[in-house]
């Protein structure tokens, strides 16, 4: 059976997959045409977040195509509905990255509110000269309030990080979580209240229609002026034109991203502020954690071609 990884995954995956006639497509993402004529008769695609995979790609794989393992625990990137009309099974990697991921944020927030990048910037540019009492200060994050938009696996996890730093926890998600609420005392607000009272935001909601701009200019206008966007989801969730120009009009006091809307491609803006630090999707990117994601995947997917239910099926 012909099994297509689209881009060269830790070699914990690959082990996974023995026994299958397995094409590695390539380390950078592939171009569209390259990938249309790569996945041609295959059963089996193992994809990564940067392959968008839609009814063309399934078409083009044809007939014999049974499933599509993402590795990644976000499938915005997959046409789940297209997958299911055609019969195809989707799987992802849910629950292994969550600490991971819950770093990550966590790094983020700390990083953004103590001005690291500045910091970093400064002694590269050789111009640090000496310690200063009013120099490169910024927000506590111990004892302050943290709201999480999304309040599932990885922003329990960030909850649970907070409650370390004896920060109080306000969340918002569709559906109200009580044990949550009693093993972190969390407290539910709508999307509005968590923005009017956090000192600190964490997004971890998946990209859907529904969440497409969730935070943009109306609710930066809320946020506090001393308050930090974390942002480890995806970037369409937030309006980055709006963020930039809140940035930069100070209306908030710094942004943590991990993501962006156009990947690759970062908001021009941002790469001239000095109040935004800027990763490059690492969220999960520990290196035990993106073994396992590729073990995982490698086993969703092996697991239909053998006819077996799959640990990690994703719904439409
Ligand atoms: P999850 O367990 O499914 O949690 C998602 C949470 O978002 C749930 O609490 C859900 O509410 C909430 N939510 C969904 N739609 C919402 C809406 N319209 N308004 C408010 N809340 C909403 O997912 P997860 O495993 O924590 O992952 C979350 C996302 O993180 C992934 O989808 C992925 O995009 C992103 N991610 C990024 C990285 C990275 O490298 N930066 C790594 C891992 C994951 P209910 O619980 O009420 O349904
Ligand atoms: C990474 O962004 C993931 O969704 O796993």
């Amino acid at each position: 059976m012909k099994v297509l990884v689209t881009r060269e995954i830790p070699e914990a995956g690959l082990r996974r997959l023995e026994g299958f006639d397995v094409t590695v497509l390539s380390e950078e993402p592939p171009e569209r045409a390259d990938l249309l004529e790569a996945v041609r008769g295959a059963h089996g695609i193992l994809s990564v977040l940067t392959e968008k995979i839609d009814a063309e790609v399934l078409d083009a794989a044809g007939e014999d195509l049974e499933v599509v393992a993402n590795m990644a625990v976000g499938y915005d990137n997959i046409d789940v509905e297209a997958a299911e009309e055609r019969g195809v099974a989707v799987t992802n990697t849910p629950g292994v990255l969550d600490e991971t991921t819950a770093d990550t944020a966590f790094m983020l927030l700390l990083a953004a509110a103590r001005r690291l990048g500045e910091g970093e910037r400064l002694i590269r540019s050789g111009n640090w000269h000496a310690w200063g009492p009013k120099q490169l200060t910024g927000p506590d994050v111990w004892g302050k309030t943290l709201g999480i938009i999304g309040f599932g696996r990885i922003g329990q996890a960030v909850a649970w990080r907070a409650k370390g730093f004896g920060m109080e926890v306000l969340y918002t998600a569709r559906s109200r979580k009580e044990d949550a609420e009693r093993e972190l005392d969390a407290k539910l607000r709508d999307l509005d209240d968590l923005l009017r009272e956090s000192d600190f935001v964490s997004i971890h909601t998946p990209l859907t229609d529904e969440t497409h701009h969730l935070i943009g200019e109306k609710e930066f206008s809320l946020m506090k002026p001393t308050a930090v966007l974390v942002n480890t989801s995806r970037g369409p969730v937030v309006d980055e034109a709006a963020l930039a120009e809140a940035l930069a009009q100070k209306r908030i006091f710094a942004a943590g991203l991990d993501v962006y809307e156009e990947e690759p491609k970062v908001h021009s803006k941002f790469l001239e502020l000095e109040n935004v630090v800027l990763a490059p999707h690492i969220g999960s990117a520990s290196i035990e954690t993106r073994n396992r994601m590729a073990e995982i995947a490698a086993q969703n997917l092996r697991a239909v071609l053998e006819g077996r239910e799959p640990e990690n099926p994703v719904e439409g």
